[in-house]
C-alpha cells in the first residue's frame, strides 16, 4: 500500500504591508485594541495586479524546488481559496498550473475558507493512498484584502494576503506517513461567516448594483466561542483516536486566526508555548495560506527537522475544521 508523506514546504507573502496604525486611519480603532483583541500588529496586502494564483505559484514554486520531485512528476494540484481570481471559473488551481508550467494534470479549487489547507492535505492523502496519484501540489493562498470591508472595523482589522504550499508524495515508507487528517463541517452556523451576496441567491439586477456583493461579514464574538470549542474537541479526538500523547507533538500549528483563540486551544491541550506555533502578530488571518505560511516560517527559521511531528488544527466559515497529524518528511537525498 502506498502512504503519502508530507515532503516540503513554501510561502509567499506580498510586500506591502498593513499595520495598526494605518487601520486606525481608516476606521475607529486603535493598535492597543487591536494588539489586545486579536495579537495582530500587522498583514500583508497584495498589489492591484498580484492575484491570489500569483502568490500561489510563488509559494508553489519554492515548495516543488525543495521537495526535490521534478515539475513534471506533479500529478494533481489543489488549491484552498476564498478569494479566488475569478468568481465561478475559472479555477485557481488551473491557472496556477498553467502559469507554473504543469500541463494536463487534474486540478481543481477547494472551498472550506480557513479549514481550506486541512482539506486539501486529506484530498491529497486519500488519492495518494488509493494508488490514484503519487505527487500532490495542495495550495492555500489567499487574497482577502479584494472581498474585505474596510469600512467594518469587526472583520477589516483581521485578515491579510499570503500564499503557502506543500508536495505530498506518495512513500512506501509507513514511518514517513501522515498520520491521520479529521475533517468537518457544520451548515447550521453558515451565517456566522460569510459572504451573503454576489451567488446564486441574489437576482441579477441586484448583482449589477452590489459593489460590496462579496465582502464578508462576521459576528465575531460568537464565532469566537464556537472556534475554541470546536478546535479544542477535534484535537482532542485525533490525538485520542491514534493513541498520540499532546508532549509526543512536536510543533503544534493551529490556524493563526486570533492569539486569544489560540491561547485558549492550546491552555485545554496542555500545550507548551514552544510547541506552539505563532505568527498571527506579523500576517494576521490569511485563511487557507494560514497554516502552510506558519509551517514555512518554521522552516525557514530552521526549526523544523525532518521526523518531528505536526499537529495542524483549523476552523473557518461554513462552519468547517479539520486537524491533521503528520511527521514532516523531507526526500532524504534530496
Ligand atoms: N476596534 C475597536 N473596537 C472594536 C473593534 C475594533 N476594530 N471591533 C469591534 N469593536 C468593539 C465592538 O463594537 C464592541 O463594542 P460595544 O461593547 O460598545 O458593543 C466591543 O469592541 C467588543 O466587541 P466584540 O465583537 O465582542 O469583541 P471581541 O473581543 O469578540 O473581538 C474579534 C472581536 C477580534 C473579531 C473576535 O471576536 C474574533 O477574533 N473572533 C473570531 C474570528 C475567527 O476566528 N473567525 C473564523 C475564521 S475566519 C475565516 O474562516 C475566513
Amino acid at each position: 500500500m502506498a502512504y503519502a508523506a508530507f515532503r516540503s514546504i513554501g510561502a509567499y507573502v506580498p510586500q506591502k504591508i498593513l499595520t495598526n496604525e494605518d487601520l486606525s486611519k481608516m476606521v475607529d480603532t486603535s493598535d492597543e485594541w487591536i494588539t489586545k483583541r486579536t495579537g495582530i500588529k500587522e498583514r500583508h496586502i497584495a498589489a492591484k495586479e498580484e492575484f491570489t494564483s500569483d502568490m500561489g505559484v510563488k509559494a508553489a514554486s519554492l515548495a516543488i524546488e525543495r521537495s526535490g520531485i521534478a515539475l513534471e512528476e506533479i500529478d494533481m494540484l489543489v488549491c484552498a481559496t476564498i478569494s479566488p481570481d475569478y468568481f465561478c471559473m475559472p479555477s485557481t488551481a488551473t491557472i496556477i498550473a498553467t502559469k507554473l508550467g504543469i500541463k494536463g494534470v487534474t486540478a481543481f479549487d477547494i472551498s472550506a475558507a480557513c479549514t481550506g489547507f486541512v482539506y486539501a492535505l486529506s484530498v491529497a492523502k486519500a488519492f495518494i493512498e488509493s494508488g490514484m496519484k503519487k505527487n500532490v501540489l495542495i495550495i492555500g493562498a489567499e487574497k482577502l484584502s479584494a472581498i474585505t470591508d474596510y469600512s467594518d472595523r469587526g472583520t477589516c482589522i483581521l485578515f491579510g494576503d499570503g500564499a503557502g504550499a506543500a508536495v505530498i508524495s506518495a512513500t512506501q515508507n509507513k514511518e514517513e506517513a501522515i498520520i491521520d487528517v479529521h475533517t468537518g463541517a457544520d451548515g447550521e452556523y453558515a451565517d456566522l461567516l460569510m459572504t451573503p451576496n454576489g451567488g446564486s441567491g441574489s437576482a441579477h439586477d441586484e448583482l449589477e448594483n452590489e459593489a460590496a456583493g462579496c465582502f464578508m461579514q462576521m459576528k465575531g464574538n460568537e464565532t469566537f466561542k464556537v472556534a475554541v470549542r470546536t478546535l479544542t474537541n477535534d484535537v482532542k479526538e485525533i490525538l485520542e483516536q491514534n493513541n498520540i500523547k499532546s508532549e509526543d507533538v512536536t510543533h503544534f500549528i493551529p490556524h493563526q486566526a486570533n492569539y486569544r483563540i489560540i491561547k485558549a486551544v492550546g491552555d485545554a491541550l496542555k500545550m507548551r508555548e514552544n510547541q506552539v506555533v505563532l505568527t498571527v502578530a506579523k500576517y494576521g488571518n490569511t485563511s487557507g495560506a494560514s497554516i502552510p505560511m506558519a509551517i514555512n516560517d518554521l522552516y525557514e527559521a530552521g526549526k523544523l527537522k525532518a521526523g518531528e511531528l505536526m499537529l495542524l488544527d483549523a476552523f473557518g466559515g461554513g462552519l468547517t475544521w479539520g486537524s491533521a497529524l503528520a511527521p514532516f518528511s523531507p526526500i532524504r537525498d534530496a
